[in-house]
């Protein structure tokens, strides 16, 4: 609390003379990939290239592409989000660290953009039946992931990962629950809760079914995906369904 009423009491000229300081100095630089390294890596990748978080060296970013918006972002984060905000914990000096580091890590090559994104995008809706499961914009169902924002959040290694090998990286909260119930019927769907004595989940048409414990068979939960693989699928649709991913920004 503390530290949070100083971080934003600094004047303007303070975090300016911070800035002009660090952001450039290859050291400083340096002393910012450390921290990236322990704090961001697992998110963002060891290079910063994305994981789980996007690819921070594209040059671009949603946030905007000023030394302060990136200021913003790091020290904020983005509410809603998987995005921690770091001001309160790491300070001024350290945050504009981050911000020279990734300015230094910048790569501007272009992604090979590889995919054709309509075709994608048709293969979703269609073949794929990716809507069955996951919402974009207004169209299709609840029991996935919410993929509006997906190509804002995620970086394209980790979307073409939830392609082939669903189990890879599950996404937080998406865990499996099968409930056999007294009569034999086994049901399985997403957990929406889970305790020692009662369990919710969703299935795949979008209703919440809810059991206590002492009135079914068995309750299970297990951290595997409810997604099937595409591993089958050809390079040239997976390419393009990840080109169709990759332009989803919520902008929808
Ligand atoms: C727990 C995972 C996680 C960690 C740890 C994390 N981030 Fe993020 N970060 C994300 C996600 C997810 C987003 C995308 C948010 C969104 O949907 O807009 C993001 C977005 C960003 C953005 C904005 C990108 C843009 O295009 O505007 C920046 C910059 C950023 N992170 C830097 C950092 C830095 C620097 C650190 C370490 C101090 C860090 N992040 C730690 C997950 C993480
Ligand atoms: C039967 C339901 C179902 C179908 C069909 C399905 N998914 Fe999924 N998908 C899920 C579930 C559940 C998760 C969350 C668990 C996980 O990480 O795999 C998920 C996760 C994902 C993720 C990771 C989201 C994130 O932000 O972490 C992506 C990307 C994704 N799916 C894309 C697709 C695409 C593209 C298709 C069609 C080719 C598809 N899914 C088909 C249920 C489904």
């Amino acid at each position: 609390m503390h530290s949070k009423v100083l971080l934003f009491a600094l004047t303007l000229p303070a975090l300016l003379s911070a800035q002009n300081r660090i952001v450039g100095n290859a050291a400083e630089a340096e002393a910012g990939r450390g921290l990236f390294r322990i704090v961001c890596a697992p998110c963002h990748g060891i290079q910063a290239k994305g994981g789980r978080g996007p690819d921070l060296t594209t040059g671009v970013f949603n946030s905007g592409n000023r030394d302060e918006d990136l200021f913003r972002v790091i020290s904020q984060g983005v509410s809603g989000t998987e995005m921690p905000g770091y001001g309160v914990r790491f300070g001024t000096d350290n945050i504009w660290r981050f911000v020279a580091y990734l300015r230094s890590a910048t790569n501007r090559r272009a992604v090979a953009s590889v995919g054709n994104a309509t075709a994608g995008e048709k293969l979703f809706w269609s073949k794929g039946a990716c809507g069955q499961c996951h919402r974009v914009g207004q169209r299709g169902g609840p029991m996935g992931p919410d993929l509006t924002r997906a190509g804002r959040k995620r970086s394209y290694e980790y979307l073409r990962a939830a392609l082939t090998d669903p189990n890879a990286e599950l996404t937080t909260g998406y865990y499996k629950i099968t409930v056999v119930t007294r009569d034999g019927k086994t049901i399985s769907g997403v957990q929406k809760g889970f305790d020692n004595f009662s369990a919710q989940l969703m299935t795949v048409d979008g209703v919440i079914h809810s059991f206590l414990r002492e009135n079914v068979q068995s309750c299970e939960r297990e951290y595997v995906s409810l997604m099937p693989s595409y591993k089958s699928w050809s390079e040239t649709e997976l390419n393009d369904i990840v080109a169709f991913l990759v332009t989803l920004r919520g902008d929808l």
